[in-house]
């Protein structure tokens, strides 16, 4: 790790798969991050055992009360001093908050091709238009759900006969490879918001990133 690591905190509900990505990655030298934080909503949340693991400090926020859950996260990530907020399957809305507090900082990985579907239930959704394209998408997080300017995305056939269970398989492997090479943009320091949309190397996207079969982003 070095003094100009990335400080970095992973909110999670589920099982972590994206996270022990990030975490794998960089163990071996892959991307230059330091994990200041994961978040669970969950106490049951297979991902926390991935952050106790590598060592990174960890914690349940998962008050009853929705203002107090955000004014708690905000309060946390602030303390802790996050350059980004990954948003990793996290399956809860956050509010203005934290939000706000990290307005251009926090990311979310969805699983769609957005604009096109927002919320739940993607693949569902992706199979009864009768897509054949599906994918995922990395976004800033705006007030709007799923709706902020998307940075990334990697996309997967949709075959004959497919069911949500297919898609959601073939997709996993995808994402992990897009959050892997969307996190190290901002670790190289490579892409930001600005008021004129998300600007990578200094230009500013008309359309969003695309992962190629060789995991890189064009
Ligand atoms: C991913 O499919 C992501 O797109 C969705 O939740 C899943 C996260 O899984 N929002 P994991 O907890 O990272 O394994």
């Amino acid at each position: 790790m070095s003094s100009s690591s990335l400080r970095t905190a992973v909110l999670i509900s589920g099982t972590g798969s994206n996270l022990k990505t990030l975490i794998d990655a960089n163990g071996s030298g892959k991307l230059d991050l330091e994990f200041c934080r994961v978040i669970s909503n969950r106490r049951d949340a297979g991902g926390l055992a991935h952050a106790a693991a590598a060592g990174i400090p960890s914690l349940v926020i998962d008050e009853s009360d929705a203002a107090e859950q955000d004014r708690r996260i905000t309060a946390s990530l602030l303390e802790s001093r996050a350059e980004l907020v990954v948003l990793a399957g996290y399956m809860r809305i956050l509010g203005d908050s934290p939000v706000e507090a990290f307005a251009g900082r926090m990311i979310n990985l969805h699983p769609s091709l957005l604009p096109r579907y927002p919320g739940l239930h993607t693949y569902r959704r992706a199979l009864e238009a009768g897509d054949r394209v599906h994918g995922a998408s990395i976004h800033f997080v705006t007030g709007v759900l799923d709706g902020g300017p998307v940075i990334s995305q990697v996309q997967i056939p949709v075959r004959d006969g497919d069911t949500e269970r297919d898609l959601a398989a073939r997709l996993g492997p995808r994402e992990h490879a897009l959050l892997r090479a969307t996190v190290e943009l901002f670790s190289q320091g490579r892409v930001e918001l600005t008021d004129a949309g998300v600007r990578v190397d200094g230009h500013v996207r008309t359309t969003p990133l695309l992962l190629n079969d060789d995991d890189e982003l064009g």
